[in-house]
């Protein structure tokens, strides 16, 4: 396990996936009945910016460095968690920013496995109730720890890539949730290096049959450079109400504030199956 988001805290992609997660909490938030927020990756939960890892690749700069002055608009609520997390100081996980969302009835579970990053997430959250965190593999937590007692919530799944078959775990593991956890909202974020694979994630999702899935993404440039992270993608599956029209605006924003100008920049929300 050679990957640190410590180096990754806070650029463009966190922005991309935190925005959208922002957004699909409050979603959840809509009904007063409890939910729960499993986060299967989890990190650390809070990065500090000042620190070694992330001033070597200064990557936060052209991403959350960008939004802290936005007081409106679609990146309004996210932008302010970042700040009421200690932005720039600090910035907040998503473990972090899924707990500034909880309700006093709601609850989060994460799991990470890196020992260090999961002793720091743990000491983050000591002594809190309303979150449990766990020390095994992401994939594994998937199968042990849904459905939800609460039958609703989401699903948060944002594996490092790091090794071989990722997009075919994370494949799987869409279609394991939507089949044993029906209700739930899946968000599982991905790459976009080179469209080849990424094509091939949204062909292996649609032959799975499984149902109701939208992918979100965002490119800073043409994705035909396999060793750079051109753009990312969220791949959600049952998406709330007006997911569509809404992390649109959203999209949008950011690339107004993230893009590059280079050739190939853009965003879409595209259903890869239908409801
Ligand atoms: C992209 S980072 C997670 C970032 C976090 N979700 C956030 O948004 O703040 C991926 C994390 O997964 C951890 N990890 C790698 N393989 C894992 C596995 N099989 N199960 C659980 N965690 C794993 C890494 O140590 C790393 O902290």
């Amino acid at each position: 396990m050679n990957y640190r988001h410590a180096f990754h805290a806070g650029n463009f992609a966190d922005c991309m996936k935190h925005a959208l997660l922002a957004w699909l909490v409050r979603a959840l938030q809509r009904k007063p009945t409890p939910f729960a927020v499993l986060d299967t990756h989890a990190g650390i939960g809070r990065y500090d910016l000042a620190a070694p890892d992330a001033e070597r690749t200064g990557e936060w700069r052209a991403g959350v460095g960008r939004l802290l002055d936005i007081q409106d608009g679609p990146l309004a609520d996210y932008v302010a968690l970042v700040r009421a997390a200690g932005a720039p100081a600090s910035y907040p996980g998503s473990p972090a920013l899924v707990r500034a969302l909880l309700r006093p009835s709601d609850r989060l579970a994460c799991s990470e496995l890196h020992s260090e990053d999961h002793a720091a997430l743990r000491a983050l959250f000591r002594g809190d109730p309303q979150v449990a965190v766990h020390h095994r593999d992401g994939w594994a937590a998937l199968k042990a720890l849904t459905p939800f007692p609460e039958k609703r919530g989401l699903v948060l799944v944002d594996p490092p890539f790091e090794k071989e078959g990722e997009f075919d775990r994370l494949a799987a593991g869409i279609a394991l949730v939507a089949h044993r956890f029906r209700a739930g909202v899946q968000a599982c974020w991905y790459p976009v290096k080179h469209r080849a694979p990424v094509r091939a994630f949204h062909a292996a999702l649609k032959a799975s049959g499984v149902r109701d899935l939208v992918a979100a993404e965002i490119w800073l440039r043409e994705p035909t450079d396999p060793q750079r992270l051109n753009g990312c993608g969220l791949l959600v599956a049952n998406p709330p109400y007006r997911f569509e029209q809404e992390g649109g605006t959203i999209l949008a924003a950011l690339l107004a504030r993230l893009g590059t100008r280079e050739a190939g920049e853009g965003w879409a929300i595209t259903r890869i199956a239908e409801e």
